[in-house]
C-alpha cells in the first residue's frame, strides 16, 4: 500500500515561507527514506514557480488548488489554467474544494468541466466531495455525495486518473473528524459507485487530520491518503502524518510478507 499526502496551504504563505518549507520538506527526506508515501505541496499558485525550481526533479510532487474549466489559454482574468500548471510541472490540482464551492458558488457543472481540463492537460484531478453538518445530522452524507459525483464526473474520460477527498465540511479546521466507521462507509460508497461506473479513483481523506489521527484514519480500509489543511502549514506539524503513513506501510507489508 503506498499513501498520497497532499499539503493545502489554501491562502497561507509568502514566497520566503514557502521556499523555507521547501527546503526543511527536502532535508528531512534526504535524511529519511520514503518507501510507502508520496508528498504533494498545493502552495498558492503564485508561489508555485517558486517551488518548482527547488523540486523539480525530488521526489516531491507538487499542484494547483484550483484550475479554470472554461479555456486552457484566453481571456479569463484572474484565472489559471491546467495547461499552465502542467507547464510548472504541476501533476495534481485540488479540484472543487468545499471552500470554493461555498464561497464562490462552484456549481458541480463547473466542477466537472475543470476535471476535464485537468485531464486533458494530464494533471491529476484531486476532486473534493463532502455533506455539511445538518447534512451529515440528517443522515444524507451518501446522497449528498452521490449528487455531487453523479455531476462531477458526468464527463469524465474512464482512463483518466483521478484522487477523490472525503471531506466532510464539518470537519474541516475545526478538530473534529468522523468516526472510522462512518469514513469507512463513505470509502465503500464512493468504491462501489467508482466500480460501477467503471472509473478507478485513489481515495483519500481530508478535515482535521493531525500526526495524532493519522495512523488511527489509516486503518480505515482502501484509504490511500490524506488532503491536509492547518496541520501542512508547518513541516512540524506535517511530517508526523508523513511519518503514519510510513509506519502503516510498512506494517501491511511485514504482514502481507
Ligand atoms: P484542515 O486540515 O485544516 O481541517 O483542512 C482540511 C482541508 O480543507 C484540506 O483541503
Amino acid at each position: 500500500m503506498t499513501y498520497t499526502v497532499i499539503a493545502n496551504f489554501k491562502m497561507n504563505g509568502t514566497v520566503g515561507s514557502t521556499i523555507e518549507y521547501g527546503n526543511e520538506l527536502f532535508d528531512l527526506l534526504f535524511e529519511n527514506e520514503l518507501y510507502n508515501t508520496t508528498i504533494v505541496m498545493a502552495p498558492s499558485a503564485i508561489h508555485l514557480a517558486y517551488l518548482q525550481s527547488r523540486l523539480i526533479g525530488t521526489r516531491i510532487k507538487y499542484g494547483g488548488q484550483d484550475l479554470c474549466g472554461q479555456a486552457q489559454f484566453g481571456s479569463h482574468t484572474g484565472n489559471t489554467s491546467a495547461e499552465q500548471l502542467a507547464d510548472l510541472g504541476c501533476t495534481y490540482s485540488i479540484i472543487g474544494h468545499s471552500e470554493r464551492r461555498k464561497n464562490l458558488g462552484e456549481t458541480d457543472c463547473i466542477i466537472s468541466n475543470k476535471l476535464s481540463n485537468a485531464t486533458l492537460a494530464r494533471i491529476t484531478p484531486i476532486l473534493c466531495v463532502g455533506e455539511d453538518f445538518t447534512e451529515n445530522r440528517e443522515g444524507h452524507t451518501w446522497k449528498v455525495i452521490k449528487g455531487q459525483l453523479d455531476v462531477n464526473l458526468a464527463k469524465f474520460d474512464s482512463t483518466a486518473k483521478i484522487m477523490i477527498a472525503y471531506e466532510p465540511i464539518w470537519s474541516i479546521g475545526t478538530g473534529k473528524i468522523p468516526s472510522l466507521q462512518d469514513v469507512q462507509n463513505v470509502v465503500d460508497h464512493i468504491a462501489d459507485y467508482m466500480q460501477g461506473r467503471g472509473l478507478q479513483a485513489e481515495l483519500i481523506y481530508g478535515g482535521s487530520v493531525t500526526g495524532a489521527n493519522a495512523e488511527e484514519l489509516l486503518m480505515v480500509k482502501n484509504l490511500s491518503g490524506f488532503l491536509v489543511g492547518g496541520a501542512s502549514l508547518k513541516v512540524s506539524t506535517f511530517w508526523p502524518i508523513i511519518q503514519a503513513c510510513e509506519a502503516v506501510g510498512k506494517q501491511i507489508k511485514t504482514q502481507s510478507a
